[in-house]
């Protein structure tokens, strides 16, 4: 027995997304796993498992992967709830708000901006999110790109570089220029803390050229990349994502078939995104056209303080489940191992020995409730690389 082992026993349902036996989830029932440094060291049958320094009795309720929420804008200052009651009383959302929030992150010291990091941070864990990316996108300058991603570089690996959110107020009359600066110095001061690039390829933010030459310039200085696309309207920035082997392309909520035959002959995640369509009424994405092609869907929230202010996967989930036509289950995989595979990453979204022990355990006998009880708190515990939280 090795010191500082956690064994966590009577499990009625754990979901490893092992992909064993045509069983996405790979549900195991009447099942316990054990934590040693911080990773899953066993998984197997209650009566099989072995003795450790520390047990927590999961009293026969389900446990899954803990949330991969592989899309958040966290690095921001200021409130937009007066757009979001406009909206509700009729307003279209643009976009156009972005640069209400430019303004106020940048007159934002480091020490607010970090408090709401933090803020938000917690209030996902609390909510089952153990593996979050976070972009920055709300500075648009060299120096408040590079705070935001040093800042998000605090809390997380999974930190992106989206200087291309929309051309600033500054530089409207010369995107080139806005461009240029992007791919010289902004990319220069940002890179060392970032993993990703990111671009919000859209009508009124970068056009297909201009996001090429961007996510072109981000490869080059060893970024993987990621974009927003197909958000708005329909558009070339799903096929260009595909084209350019990005890891994930973000929104997909309007595509042609050429956008969903490219999307499910790839490896580029379909990242869907729920809270944005519940936050600007507008039409869902169509998972299940996606998921019958072929495609690998991911559900995040797209926390941000104007499209989408929702820091909970548990209600992406039930939103999927509901309003996309997906099943449960499907909706379970895609906000665990599928945020994991649109950040290429393979230690986490799933239960299975050398995987991180990232954790939740319901307050349910099994995932089903997540959708089926939604708004509901059954978060009752996370393990956070071994540790409960
Ligand atoms: O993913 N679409 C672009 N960016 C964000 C919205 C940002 C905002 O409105 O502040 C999104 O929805
Ligand atoms: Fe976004």
């Amino acid at each position: 027995m090795r010191r500082g082992s956690l064994l966590v026993d009577h499990i009625g349902e754990l979901v490893t997304n092992d992909g064993r036996d045509g069983d996405p989830l790979g549900v195991r029932r009447d099942a316990a796993l054990l934590v040693e440094d911080g990773q899953v060291a066993w998984i197997g049958s209650a009566r099989d498992a072995p003795a450790a320094d520390r047990r927590i009795d999961a009293g026969g309720a389900a446990v899954l992967p803990g949330f991969v929420d592989s899309h958040a804008h966290l690095v921001f200052a200021g409130d937009r709830a007066a757009e979001f009651a406009a909206r509700m009383a009729g307003e279209r959302y643009t976009g156009g708000g972005i640069r209400t929030t430019v303004g106020a992150t940048r007159a934002a010291s480091d020490d607010d901006l970090r408090a709401t990091v933090g803020r938000l941070r917690a209030e996902m864990l609390r909510q089952g999110t153990t593996t979050v990316e976070i972009k920055s996108g709300y500075g648009l300058n060299v120096a408040d790109e590079a705070r935001s991603l040093r800042i998000a570089a605090e809390f997380t690996e999974d930190t992106t570089f989206l200087g291309a959110h929309v051309v600033p107020a500054e530089y409207a009359h010369r995107p080139d220029d806005y461009v240029g600066m992007v791919c010289g110095p902004m990319l220069a001061a940002a890179a060392p803390y970032a993993r990703w690039i990111d671009v919000f390829c859209e009508r009124g933010a970068f056009d297909a050229d201009h996001t090429r030459a961007i996510l072109a310039c981000g490869q080059a200085a060893g970024l993987g990349v990621r974009l927003h696309a197909n958000q708005l309207g329909p558009g070339p920035g799903v096929r260009l994502g595909v084209e350019l082997g990005a890891a994930s392309v973000d929104h997909c909520t309007h595509l042609t078939d050429a956008d969903v035959d490219a999307l499910a002959g790839s490896e580029t995640v379909a990242t869907l995104l729920p809270g944005a369509e519940f936050s600007t009424r507008s039409p869902y994405p169509d998972a299940r056209r996606l998921l019958d092609a072929g495609a690998t869907v991911a559900l995040a929230t797209d926390c941000n303080p104007g499209s989408s202010y929702t820091s909970s996967m548990p209600f992406c989930v039930a939103l999927a489940v509901r309003e996309m036509r997906m099943t449960p289950a499907e909706a379970v995989w895609a906000a665990t191992a599928g945020g994991a595979a649109a950040l290429r990453r393979t230690d986490v979204g799933r239960l299975t020995p050398g995987a991180r022990a990232d954790l939740i355990i319901l307050d349910a006998p099994s995932h089903l409730h997540l959708a089926y009880r939604p708004g509901v708190p059954l978060i009752r515990q996370v393990l956070h690389n071994g540790v409960p939280r």
